[in-house]
Formats: C-alpha cells, sequence, structure tokens
C-alpha cells in the first residue's frame, strides 16, 4: 500500500457578485434575514453563457495541476462531483478530460452533492494508495444559479447557493508519516426527498428557460430543502463522522489543527466548532463570500485556507460534509 496526499489545490469563482440587497430586489427577502439566519453576505452567479460547470472545473484544475507541480499529462485519472452537470449525460468528467487535452486517461462522476467533494477524495484516495494510480484529479464545481427559483417562492432555498469550483491533485506520497490518513462515508436514502431536485430531463439549457416555456407555476424543476430538518440531520452527523475519523486514527478533538467544514451554513460551522471545543482559528468558513456551492464548498474553502497559510506542514486537517441524499462524509489528513 501507497500513501497519499493532496500535492496541489485550486478555485475558480465567477466575477458575478451577489449580494443580499441585489437579492432583495427579486424577492421578498433582506440582508437581516440572510444573514442572521446563514451567515451569508453574498456570492457568485455565472453570467448566462459565460462559464459552465465543467468550464468552472477546468479552470480550478489548471491551477491545481500547476500547484502540484506535474504536467497535465501525468493525471492518471479524474473525478468529477457535481449536481448540476452540463449536460443529464454524459458527466462532466469526460468534458474535462477533452477541454484540459488529457490523455485517454479514466474520468468517473460523483452524485452525492455536498458530500460530493469528500466522495470523490476517498475514490482518489483509494487508487492511489492501491497503487493503481498515481496522480488523481477531483473536482467540485456547481452551476446553481441556472436552476433556482428567483422569485419569494423559492427564497428558502435561492439565496442560500451560489456557483463556483474547487479541485485537488492527489498523489502518491512516500512519506508514511504524511498524507490522506482515512476516509468516512455514509447515507440514509430514506431522508432522499428532503432536500431533492426531482424534475427530469435537466443539462445543458438554462432551467430557467424550460419552465418559461412549458409552466412557470410548476415547481418540480426547482430544488427543495426542508430547512429545518436538514438542519437538525446535518449538525448530528457532521459530529458523529468527525468523531468517527478521529478516533479511528487514534486522535482525539484537541488533535484538530483545521477543520474545514462544507459551507452550508455558517450556524451549523458555529454549532459543530462549540461542540469541539475548537478556536475560530482552528475552523476554515468563507460562506459569508460564496454562500453554500454544494460538492465545491470544500475543494474551494481548502484552497482559500492554504493560500492563506492557514495549513502548516505536520497539520491534522478534517475535511467533514452532509448534505442531499442523505450523505455525509469526513476525510482526516495529516499535512
Ligand atoms: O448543504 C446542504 C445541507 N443544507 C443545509 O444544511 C441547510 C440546513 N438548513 C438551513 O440552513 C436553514 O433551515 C435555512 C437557512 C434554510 C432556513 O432557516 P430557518 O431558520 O430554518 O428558517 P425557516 O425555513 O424555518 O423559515 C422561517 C421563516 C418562514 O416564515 P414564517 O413561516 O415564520 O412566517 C419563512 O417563510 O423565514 C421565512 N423565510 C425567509 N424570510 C426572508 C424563508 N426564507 C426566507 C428568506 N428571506 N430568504
Amino acid at each position: 500500500m501507497y500513501n497519499s496526499k493532496i500535492k496541489g489545490l485550486g478555485y475558480y469563482v465567477p466575477d458575478n457578485v451577489v449580494t443580499n440587497d441585489d437579492l432583495s430586489k427579486l424577492m421578498d427577502t433582506n440582508d437581516a434575514w440572510i444573514q442572521e439566519r446563514t451567515g451569508i453576505q453574498e456570492r457568485r452567479h455565472v453570467v448566462k453563457g459565460e462559464d459552465t460547470t465543467t468550464s468552472m472545473g477546468v479552470k480550478a484544475a489548471r491551477i491545481a495541476i500547476e500547484r502540484a507541480g506535474i504536467n497535465k499529462d501525468e493525471i492518471d485519472f479524474i473525478v468529477f462531483a457535481t449536481l448540476s452537470p452540463d449536460y443529464y449525460f454524459p458527466g462532466p468528467g469526460v468534458l474535462v478530460q477533452r477541454d484540459l487535452g488529457l490523455p485517454t486517461v479514466g474520468a468517473i462522476d460523483v452524485r452525492n452533492q455536498c458530500s460530493g467533494f469528500i466522495y470523490g477524495l476517498s475514490v482518489a484516495d483509494q487508487f492511489v494508495k492501491t497503487g493503481m494510480y498515481k496522480n488523481v484529479l477531483v473536482i467540485g464545481s456547481e452551476l446553481h444559479s441556472h436552476g433556482l427559483d428567483m422569485t419569494t417562492r423559492g427564497r428558502g432555498v435561492s439565496v442560500i447557493f451560489g456557483d463556483g469550483a474547487g479541485a485537488a491533485v492527489i498523489s502518491r506520497e512516500e512519506d508514511n508519516s504524511k498524507g490522506i490518513l482515512s476516509t468516512h462515508l455514509h447515507s440514509e436514502g430514506q431522508h432522499a426527498e428532503e432536500l431533492s431536485l426531482l424534475a427530469p430531463g435537466m443539462g445543458s439549457r438554462w432551467v430557467t428557460d424550460i419552465i418559461e416555456e412549458n409552466d412557470p407555476n410548476d415547481e418540480s424543476y426547482y430544488p427543495y430543502m426542508n430547512g429545518q430538518f436538514v438542519f437538525k440531520n446535518a449538525v448530528v452527523r457532521f459530529s458523529e463522522v468527525i468523531v468517527e475519523g478521529l478516533q479511528k486514527n487514534g486522535l482525539k478533538k484537541e488533535d484538530i489543527d483545521l477543520l474545514v467544514p462544507h459551507q452550508a451554513n455558517l450556524r451549523i460551522s458555529q454549532f459543530i466548532q462549540k461542540k469541539f471545543g475548537l478556536s475560530d482559528d482552528q475552523v476554515f468558513n468563507n460562506i459569508m463570500k460564496y454562500g453554500n456551492t454544494t460538492a465545491a464548498s470544500i475543494p474551494i474553502a481548502l484552497t482559500e485556507a492554504w493560500e492563506k497559510g492557514k495549513i502548516k506542514e505536520g497539520d491534522l486537517v478534517v475535511l467533514a460534509a452532509f448534505g442531499s441524499g442523505f450523505t455525509w462524509g469526513s476525510a482526516i489528513i495529516r499535512w
């Protein structure tokens, strides 16, 4: 068995900033409500036609590959996590292979919503640890804004989500004391419909256009979230899966140097922070700037934390996510 580590990180968000005040011009909401309930101040929305889920992922990937110090031709495999693919099929993994001009390496798509990046990281980790691949590109990217209900009817969901992408190169590590120590994955399909999008036939077309042409009153094209139910499950599962990861490695909460939680809601992060007795410096949040970017949120946050020098060699970094499915997971990393 080999060790695997995160060798390079990158992220990309569209330039277009949408503030809470901008949203309050479209629907009955306000900055105070959004900040108080979620911590979000602004998010990024793609300007129609300027980016896709794949193009954002590719931009993030180019940065991650460069920082990994490898040539793109050394990528052995692609893992792409998203709930907002360009096409219903094929998934964006193969589009990345094409757009980056990679050799004909394998590509898979991960459909685990907010936990997508951790699931993808786990897949990459297994391939590298077994020796099958040396460098795996993992991307999380989401274009939410083209499918949100920007009216008062959809305000409980649409104020939360933002667009963006993050990427990581997972590589073989010779030093046994470093790298991804373990990953932990769970699901509970019993609650599948509590945070879901049930309408078929999504894809590269803007959902808002499809609805306009068909039935503007058809809510099934928009995501649904039972917010309070999801919140209550999230805080329990986040805690469980962090403890599971620590225990698996004989570690305690005091050993955590940095927790990077999926950016679902600042209140969830704060709850977890308090529960684990962590200081503000030990938990990285950027939901204030980007909203909830689902599969992209952890790689964007991890990249920003790394860029800001918040992760040092030897640090114990914990990633944790919970979301639609329900699915949840954690990764325990010795940097
Ligand atoms: O990333 C995947 C996992 N997702 C999560 O973990 C999200 C978990 N859930 C949440 O973060 C929270 O439940 C929300 C932020 C989504 C909602 O916060 P809440 O405190 O649970 O609010 P609520 O849905 O219970 O709504 C409270 C009130 C309602 O009005 P009434 O019935 O009390 O008159 C809503 O209609 O707030 C109203 N409301 C809004 N008001 C202004 C809902 N959305 C908005 C809005 N602006 N955007």
